[in-house]
């Protein structure tokens, strides 16, 4: 019998069905549950977007009130997880804070974290809790008390609120809603699959998101909006971008916020995350990373027909929203943990331990050799 061809990377493989979210990457489409991003974008509030991921509709206003109330009283902490926040240097990188505080939280919280649990629940503590976890941290790093919980906003203007100091004004809740609403959710992307096979295995939602966590982290996922920044500080003068990138690509250096193991042409969130660059660019007097960012855009796509995806423009949104740079990557694991949670939720109800194979390619015939036998 032939051997099995590998898919590296498990490309173009179709591993379950999902009724959660579309990727259409020749259209540059992507939709949630039937409706398209930009409509999404264009008119929803986050809390619908996570209303709708997590039970497959929109809201009413009687439930969205509900879901806006319960995730506002989850926003408080246990005091178990603020003592061991205390505990945790300063210098850590505020991704790994996320992923031990959620795994923290498990232990706190047996009941949300039950393996195989099929409520809401847990979904709504994540959700809710991930900007407390983070604001917690990064006020104590930067020597600030405590953020409080701040009933009265939404979890856009909660998310800024505890990432950065000064009045939020109603544009910059809006970057930060449409920004959190266009991460919510992309298909079996790779934290996503890992939070769906530890799921798989009957595991609980926490140990989920803790793998989805730990998976976000990397540079070729979650973390390139920060490299993009990096790019972007390194060219300095819009003059001065030619050289840079084609120096980069002439060493074979990725360009992040490139590229798109789906989409074949350009990213319908980066298109909306241009328009809001620009849009609170505009604003704030401070249009220089968008007119660096189309620079960098026009020249790789000559040198190297690619198109933008969601993480080209979302640093330049966060850096004029005053987030710090290495909050970016901990900002999307705050949206995209509806995301997770509703895949986590769905995985149980169909649930089927997901467990590829490999092609062997090692020796099978060696003989054990007793240690001072060996050369
Ligand atoms: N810069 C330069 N060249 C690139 C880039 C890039 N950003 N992306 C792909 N290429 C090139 C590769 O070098 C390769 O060229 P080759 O065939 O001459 O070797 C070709 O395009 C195909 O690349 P692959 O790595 O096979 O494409 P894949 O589907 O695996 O990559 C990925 C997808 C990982 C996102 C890639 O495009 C990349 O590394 N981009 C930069 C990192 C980034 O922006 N990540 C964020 C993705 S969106 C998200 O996760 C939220």
């Amino acid at each position: 019998m032939p051997e099995p061809t590998v898919q590296r990377g498990l490309e173009d493989v179709v591993a379950l069905e999902s009724s959660l979210c579309f990727i259409d990457g020749r259209g540059g489409r992507l939709i949630y549950r039937g409706y398209d991003i930009r409509d999404l974008a264009a008119n929803a509030t986050f809390e619908e977007v996570a209303y709708l991921l997590w039970y497959g509709q929109l809201p009413n206003r009687g439930q969205l009130d509900e879901l806006r109330q319960r995730l506002v009283m989850l926003r408080t902490l246990p005091p178990e997880l603020l003592t061991i926040l205390d505990r945790l240097p300063t210098t850590s990188s505020p991704m790994d804070v996320l992923r031990t505080a959620v795994s923290a939280l498990a232990l706190l919280e047996p009941t949300e974290s039950q393996p195989g649990v099929t409520s809401i629940g847990g979904a709504l503590r994540l959700t809710a809790a991930l900007p407390s976890i983070l604001g917690y941290y990064h006020r104590r790093r930067s020597g600030q008390p405590a953020p409080p919980t701040h009933p009265e906003l939404s979890h856009a203007a909660y998310v800024l609120a505890v990432l950065r100091n000064g009045p939020i004004a109603p544009l910059d809740e809006k970057a930060m809603d449409v920004a959190l609403t266009l991460h919510a959710d992309h298909e079996l992307n790779a934290s996503t699959f890992a939070a769906r096979v530890t799921a798989s295995t009957l595991s609980d939602l926490y140990s989920a998101i803790t793998s989805a966590i730990g998976t976000l982290k990397g540079p070729l996922h979650g973390g390139a909006n920060e490299r993009v920044m990096e790019l972007l500080e390194e060219i300095q003068l819009p003059e001065r971008t030619e050289e840079v990138v084609k120096a980069k690509l002439a060493r074979h250096e990725r360009i992040m916020g490139f590229g798109h193991r789906v989409y074949k042409v350009e990213d319908p969130r980066a298109t909306i995350l241009r328009d809001w660059s620009h849009r609170v660019g505009e604003e704030k007097g401070n249009l220089s990373y968008y007119d660096r960012l189309r620079r960098v855009e026009e020249v790789v796509h000559r040198e190297k027909g690619l198109y933008p995806n969601v993480d080209l423009y979302s640093g330049s949104v966060y850096t004029l929203l005053d987030i710090p740079k290495d909050l970016f990557t901990p900002v999307f694991a705050v949206s995209r943990v509806t995301g997770w949670t509703a895949h986590v939720l769905e995985e149980y109800q169909d649930l089927r331990l997901i467990r590829p194979t490999s092609n062997y390619v090692g020796p099978t015939d060696l003989t054990y050799v007793p240690i001072d036998a060996r050369p």
